[in-house]
């Protein structure tokens, strides 16, 4: 048998979503990997997986086979240096009717795969939590990442308003605007209560914020501050923006519930387009021809409802 044991430099990601969240976990997935699925993505890139709120987790792929024997021939080649560790079957939802595994069969395969590891096991602290993977046909084995869901504490923050963003939505744009973000400049000019600026601080994401009403920034720098997260919040109307930054994140004030006018709508549009090469804008209101006449084109889109019976939903427009 040819040893497929690959060096980490592939990975395979569990996502887990609901529907009314496909559109915007699809456009996540198309500007961090280029692809997208409704279950599992294979790719030679890292990425944490608690950046993104529809990552379950992430396998650093080890050995791979057609069958569980060609895995379990394989996993005895691990060398755990007196390190304890637990081998777990992962659930992938949606699987075809004739490609699902029971309950009792995964664990007979995470028995069959932890036998054959030379090593102590340990089924409640394991030093290393190894999974294995169904995949397109072929056995995934490797070492195995739980996502955090670092988003779900950032929910309940000390400023609240009603139009902020979810934390789940906020994050989910942070990676649609900058997938690679290490010595990116990032802005949000109009920032609100800082849902934004929150995640993307908590990724190490470096980006500044700004609003023109001074009790939302204020609001940003206690809701920043309450997480111990370091960031720059100023008050500015984007038309006074002076810097350039490679990527703005523009949450549109919008006619429902603040006042924003057409022209005033128009002009963030227009600022946006002067202060950044690529901004993603949040709208819940078609803005095409806007964003259009302000000189943008228009490289991709989703749509993000707030729930199945949301009153509205957003759309995500990313614009270069
Ligand atoms: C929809 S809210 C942003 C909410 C934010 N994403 C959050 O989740 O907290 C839009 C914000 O744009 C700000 N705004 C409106 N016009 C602006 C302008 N010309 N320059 C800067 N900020 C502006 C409003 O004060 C408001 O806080």
């Amino acid at each position: 048998m040819e040893n497929r044991s690959i060096e980490i430099n592939e990975y395979l990601y569990v996502y887990t979503m609901g529907l009314e969240e496909r559109s915007l976990c699809r456009l996540e997935q198309r500007m961090l990997f280029g692809q997208e699925t409704d279950n599992l993505i294979k790719s030679t890139r890292m990425v944490e997986p608690s950046r993104s709120p529809f990552i379950k987790g992430r396998l650093s792929i080890l050995y791979y086979g057609d069958s569980i024997e060609e895995i379990v021939k394989q996993v005895s080649q691990i060398e755990l240096d007196n390190k304890t560790f637990k081998v777990v079957y992962i659930k992938i939802n949606d699987l075809p009717k004739n490609q699902k595994i029971e309950f009792e069969d995964q664990r007979v395969i995470e028995k069959e795969v932890g036998w054959n590891i030379i090593g102590e096991a340990e089924m409640r602290n394991p030093d290393v939590l190894f999974g294995i993977i169904p995949f397109q046909g072929r056995w995934y084995f490797g070492s195995y990442l739980d996502s955090e869901s670092v988003w779900l504490h950032h929910a309940k923050k000390p400023q609240e308003y009603s139009t902020a963003l979810s934390t789940r939505l906020a994050r989910a744009v942070v990676n649609i605007a900058a997938p690679d973000p290490a010595g990116v400049s990032i802005i949000d000019p109009c920032c609100g209560i800082g849902t934004v600026l929150v995640e993307a601080l908590s990724m190490g994401v470096a980006i500044n914020g700004a609003d023109r009403n001074p009790l939302a920034v204020k609001g940003a720098r206690e809701n920043i501050a309450h997480f111990n997260y370091h960031g720059e919040v100023v008050v500015q109307d984007i038309a006074e923006q002076e810097g350039h930054y490679d990527i703005a994140i523009v949450d549109m004030p919008y006619n429902l519930y603040s006042s924003a006018t057409v022209e005033e709508q128009y002009t963030i549009i227009k600022h946006a387009r002067r202060i950044a090469d690529r901004v993603v804008i949040l709208t819940i209101e078609d803005m095409d021809e806007m964003i259009l006449k302000a000189g943008f084109t228009i490289v991709d889109r989703c749509v993000a409802n707030k729930g199945l019976n949301a009153l509205f939903s957003r759309q995500v427009i990313v614009c270069e």
